[in-house]
């Protein structure tokens, strides 16, 4: 993993003190996130339910917010798809949910419920309707537990409280790693098995994030300077569809942990060189508040010549080249772009697109947040806001009986 910054940061070294207090965050017992690739008992676990259930061709993850996003961009950017399904009832929307279980049929399906609290009313409502949809399917609730797994707290919480009473495989959230941190706890590492990822390599890669100490911290660094120039917006950009929803995740890591009492910093999921041709244009020339960072893989699995005999000139200029050759062109020339405009950006390279890459990005930006919730002086692992919220949906609900 190679780092650079536009412009260079200043010469002054503030970085240990910012190490010194990450380290003694991660050592505190209450915040597991750092020290999950160690924690060999979540694979073991997964693998034995993994055997149980891998003839299953239709892998369904019910759950909302860092219960569902992680899994979907291990998925999204490793995954085998060819083999099995993968849906997502990540939201309520009954049109939605009605087309996914339209495809389905229970024999091939595997629900993969997820929910930390086990009491977030979305996800709890998805897990209803499944459980109906199976009992019209002449299931009986004590079968249920061919059909359902759950992942929730280990000792507390309504799905824990039903997994229990139906039998029902229950995998576990660890309590010192919170939502949005979770995707290398069971939460994704089954979905990861279920989709062929080698995840001893991704816990691997995670792993090495410990050397990479001062590289995290400069970068944070760089993010606060640029933040005391104004520049309170933070585009991820991979150049690469498969990191697509890697962007998303970032967005919900980033603004649900230093998002609070008047501080933060905007997320902005972004991803090249589809968002050249969109937001590209804001980010050179709109408002001068945003830091980009961008994502590069240096080598991609596939490649395809350009070569061809028609006539037009930009069909000429192709010719010599690669599909990946191009997608380079246009990753330069937008850094020159910027460059030139002075917006500030930076780059983080990786050789390709792997289970150690990935791990070690997911690791690398879990740990920039906390050392960004550092410099910002905020919480990083509590979410008031949302909480807030899902206390008043439930009183909602509550007046609509009335
Ligand atoms: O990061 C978080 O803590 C939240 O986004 C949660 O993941 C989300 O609200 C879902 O909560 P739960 O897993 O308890 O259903």
């Amino acid at each position: 993993m190679e780092i650079s910054f536009s412009p260079a940061p200043s010469k002054e070294t503030k970085s240990l003190d910012l190490i010194k207090s990450f380290e003694k965050t991660i050592n505190d017992p209450s915040i597991g996130f750092f020290h999950l690739p160690r924690e060999e008992k979540n694979l073991i676990r997964c693998l034995d339910v993994f055997k149980r259930f891998k003839k299953r061709k239709d892998f369904v993850l019910v759950g909302i917010g860092g219960s569902s996003l992680g899994p979907q961009m291990l998925v999204n950017a490793l995954g085998n798809k060819e083999e099995r399904n993968f849906y997502y009832l990540n939201n309520i929307d009954p049109d939605e949910t009605f087309e996914i279980l339209e495809k389905l049929s229970p024999e091939n399906s595997l629900f993969y419920i997820v929910s930390k609290s086990g009491g977030t009313a979305e996800t709890l409502a998805t897990l209803t309707i499944i459980m109906n949809w199976l009992a019209k399917r002449r299931i009986d609730p004590k079968s249920f537990r061919n059909h359902l797994v759950f992942c929730t707290d280990p000792e507390k919480g309504e799905l824990r409280a039903l997994g229990k009473k139906l039998g029902i495989e229950l995998l576990e959230v660890p309590q010192n790693v919170g939502g949005r941190f979770c995707v290398l706890t069971q939460v994704g590492i089954l979905p990861a098995l279920f989709a062929g990822i080698k995840v001893i390599d991704l816990l691997m890669g995670a792993d090495e994030v410990s050397g990479e100490m001062e590289s995290l911290a400069n970068t944070a660094n760089f993010l606060m300077d640029q933040l005391k120039n104004g520049n309170d917006e933070t585009v991820l950009m991979p150049y690469s569809s498969k990191l697509r929803s890697f962007s998303d995740w970032f967005t919900q890591l980033w603004a649900e942990s230093l998002g609070k009492e008047g501080k933060g910093l905007t997320p902005i999921p972004s991803y090249g060189a589809t968002d050249q041709h969109s937001q590209m244009q804001l980010f050179m020339e709109g408002p001068n508040n945003k830091v980009i960072i961008f994502l590069e893989i240096k080598k991609f699995t596939y490649d395809f010549s350009l070569k061809n005999k028609e006539e037009g000139q930009n069909f000429q200029l192709l010719a010599p080249f690669t599909l990946a050759q191009l997608m380079k062109a246009e990753f330069e020339g937008t850094l020159k772009a910027l460059k030139d405009a002075k917006r500030p950006f930076l780059k983080i390279s990786i050789d390709s697109l792997d289970e150690k890459n990935l791990g070690k990005l997911i690791v690398f930006f879990e740990s920039l947040t906390v050392m960004m919730a550092h410099l910002l002086q905020v919480n990083p692992f509590n979410q008031p806001g949302v909480e807030a919220g899902k206390i008043n949906a439930y009183q909602f609900l509550e007046t609509l009986k009335k």
